[in-house]
């Protein structure tokens, strides 16, 4: 008896062993993948964790993990297995279930939430068809499968068994099967957790680096394409497109897209109102089709869109445009990929509108720096500290300053004192300056003289920010004043010496006839002849005045020829050339060769190249130099051809006083002087529409230019031609 309740004892001690040896197993294996708790570690990996472990501990040969599907409770889907034959393996994981049409172990132990434990396939009579079918399959001969439980509720099922051969679990291994499962739920769910939080903040993540991205400046096209590249990774949706509405706001265009093909899109412009996009365009709504075949306002664009999510671009709660991401599958996006996505295309909106004001503002800038440009005055800004900040094309020209030379530079260090004094007191004032007249070195040592007028740049407080220079090179308008001035003086003068040479002519005439007839008398002393032959003198010099005079009202019509200029030049040498050799002075030419020929009257030519060749005799010393070229040019706005005559000397020149005088009638600095050499060329030139300069500098001779136009001009001007 004792014996007997000895064995017993013995019996219970090794049963007990055996189960705190099971128990010590599970415990520690609970702990193993209870540690995957407190580590972030994908779903895979515990998958994989748990399927080991529940192998080790129960023997099993396979095991498999199935999951409900998170948006389809419907639909159990084997998410893991172990020890299966690749066949099996791509069977099970292809082949999900659905709880309300299969009736097997699988679906049972979802559906009541209870382990199923199947001892033997042969003779067990809860199994079903499918269950017999998927025995064979699976070569199963009994199985367990135990539910995966969150609170009461079911998220799967684990299942056990050993390939062909029959489980022998005791009660207490099917309870701790069951205590395993639940365990394993909480990772699970965990790993389920921990994966939408990955999702979640891989979202945020990419919100946030497109943030960083789309600060910086960047094109509107550029910034459209980040747009689609992002909305399409947050959502993980197959397509997307952003579109924009025109500027009439009936239509919206796309911008930038992904996913869609070009013949998707060929012709796509969606009017506001219709599709889904074009629904969200117009109530400024975001909405969410899980099914776009039962929303009756979805309009195909691209094959085989099953969801679509599209939110409004909103700036002020106008609606710039649609932000639409679409996916093959069915119910792809959730209400938070649609807040995601919404708050992307707030922050999207901001930027778009940003970038479009940034651009406009370089649009206008461009337009003011081109009419800045192509303006026909000199612009030049300076800031408050006198440095100058920018220089257009003509002020350039008008300087023969680079701008790269001197932007940045203060005035001061750029321009001569007259100048930059105008620029100082306009900024100490305060005050504009109004068509100031001020001169400057030209480039070839001319003097070039200059137009300043200024205005005050504003900055957008208000303040002044600096000053706006208006430079107008005014040398060729004051020649232009100048000539008209002397044309001017030239015709009062011309009518009042006409009208004293014929009064003075005939008088002139009978006192000449008179002393000749006087001094032929024989008996004349010696000091009454002398005052005779004075006075014949003084007659002949009156009558070479009357005589120019005349010449100068009335130098006659020119008789124009077509010619070379040249060889005029050649016969007034010719004439002059006596005097030239008598006073030793040295003549250089330079004809130009392959002049055209020009329209002109000879004779009144000629008399104005030996006025201007005596002349420069006449300025001389003996042995001077004068300088005889001819060339050809352009006009001083570089917009016409013209044939160039210089006749320079080597005299004593011009003082700035005369300067503007030596073309009046009757100005002359010559004691013998009648002045009105200079006013009859001037005249005649007139005439064939040809300009004279001169420039002179006091001691260092003088220079005077003739310009003759090379096209008709002359003929334009009115006069007999040919
Ligand atoms: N080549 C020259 N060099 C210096 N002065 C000149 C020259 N040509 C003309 N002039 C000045 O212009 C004045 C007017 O010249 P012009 O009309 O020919 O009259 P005139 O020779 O009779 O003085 C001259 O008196 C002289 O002062
Ligand atoms: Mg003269």
């Amino acid at each position: 008896m004792r014996k007997d309740t000895e064995k017993v004892y013995q019996k219970r001690i090794v049963q007990y062993k055996a189960e705190v040896k099971a128990k010590d197993k599970l415990l520690s294996s609970i702990h193993r993948i209870s540690s995957l708790l407190t580590r972030p570690i994908s779903l895979e990996k515990v998958l994989t964790a748990i399927t080991e472990e529940t192998a080790i501990v129960f023997g099993f040969t396979r095991v498999d993990i199935s999951l409900v599907n998170e948006k389809d409770p419907n639909l159990l889907e084997c998410k893991y297995v172990m020890g299966f034959s690749p066949e099996e393996r791509e069977r099970a994981l292809g082949s999900p279930f659905r709880v309300d049409k299969h009736d097997c172990v699988e679906t049972r132990t979802v559906k009541t939430g209870k382990v199923i434990y199947l001892k033997d396939y042969e003779t067990d009579e809860r199994l079903t068809k499918i269950d017999l079918k998927l025995a064979k399959i699976y070569s199963r001969v009994s199985g367990i499968a135990a539910p995966l439980k969150i609170k009461r509720n079911v998220i799967g099922f684990i299942g056990g068994d050993i390939t062909s051969k029959k489980l022998a679990l005791t009660r207490n291994e099917i309870k701790l099967f069951s205590t395993f499962a639940n365990q394993a739920s909480i990772i699970i769910e965990n790993a389920l957790l921990h994966e939408q939080n990955k999702q979640k903040i891989e979202q945020l993540l990419s919100l946030q680096e497109i943030n960083k991205k789309t600060s910086s400046a960047m094109s509107l096209k550029k910034l459209f394409h980040v747009i689609s590249a992002n909305a399409l990774r947050i959502t993980k949706a197959s397509s997307c497109m952003l579109l924009l509405a025109e500027s009439d706001s009936k239509f919206l265009r796309i911008v930038s897209q992904r996913g869609y093909s070009d013949t998707d899109i060929k012709k796509f412009r969606l009017k506001i109102g219709e599709g889904i996009v074009g629904w969200v365009a117009e109530n400024g709504i975001s909405l969410l089709a899980k099914d776009v075949s039962e929303d009756p306002r979805y309009i195909e664009v691209k094959k085989n869109v099953k969801s679509e999510l599209a939110v409004p671009l909103l700036s002020e709660k106008k609606v710039l445009g649609v932000l639409n991401v679409d996916s093959c599958e069915k119910d792809a996006f959730n209400n938070d990929d649609l807040e995601l996505l919404m708050i992307f295309a707030g922050h999207t909106a901001t930027l778009i509108e940003n970038v479009r004001l940034y651009e406009q503002v370089i649009t206008e800038k461009n337009f003011a720096e081109n009419i800045l440009e192509s303006s026909p005055n000199g612009v030049v800004t300076v800031d408050c500290g006198r440095s100058i900040s920018s220089v257009n094309r003509k002020a350039e020209e008008i300087l023969c300053l680079k701008r790269d030379e001197i932007i940045g530079k203060r005035v001061s260090d750029v321009f001569e004192k007259n100048i930059s004094e105008i620029i100082d007191s306009a900024l100490n004032n305060r005050k504009a300056i109004e068509n100031r007249e001020t001169e400057r070195m030209g480039k070839n040592g001319s003097v070039v003289t200059l137009g300043i007028s200024s205005s005050f740049l504003k900055s957008h407080d208000k303040n002044v920010a600096g000053i706006i220079i208006t430079i107008q090179d005014l040398t060729e308008i004051k020649k232009t004043e100048e000539l008209i001035s002397r044309m001017d003086r030239l015709s009062s003068l011309g009518q009042l010496s006409a009208g004293i040479a014929h009064e003075v002519r005939n008088p002139l005439a009978s006192i000449n006839f008179n002393v000749q007839m006087l001094s032929k008398k024989l008996d004349m002393d010696d000091k009454i002849r002398s005052i005779v032959s004075d006075t014949i003198e003084g007659i002949d010099r009156l009558k070479k005045l009357v005589k120019g005079m005349l010449d100068f009202t009335k130098p006659g019509i020119p008789s124009l020829k077509r010619g070379v200029i040249n060889d005029v030049v050649r016969d007034s040498i010719a004439l002059i050339d006596a005097q030239i050799k008598k006073r030793n002075i040295y003549l250089e030419t330079k004809l130009g060769k392959d002049l055209p020929e020009i329209v002109f009257d000879p004779v009144q030519m000629q008399q104005v190249f030996v006025n201007l060749l005596l002349n420069a005799v006449e300025a001389v010393h003996e042995g001077g130099t004068i300088n005889v070229k001819s060339t050809m040019g352009n006009n001083s706005n570089g917009n016409e051809k013209q044939l160039l005559v210089y006749i320079a000397d080597n005299g004593p020149g011009i003082s700035p006083e005369n300067l503007s005088k030596v073309f009046d009638p009757f100005f002359t600095t010559k004691p013998e002087g009648t002045g009105l050499g200079l006013s009859i060329t001037c005249k005649i030139l007139e005439q064939h529409n040809a300009f004279i300069d001169v420039l002179s500098k006091e001691n260092r001779g003088a220079t005077f230019v003739l310009r003759f136009p090379v096209n008709s001009v002359v003929e334009k001007a009115g006069y007999v031609s040919i």
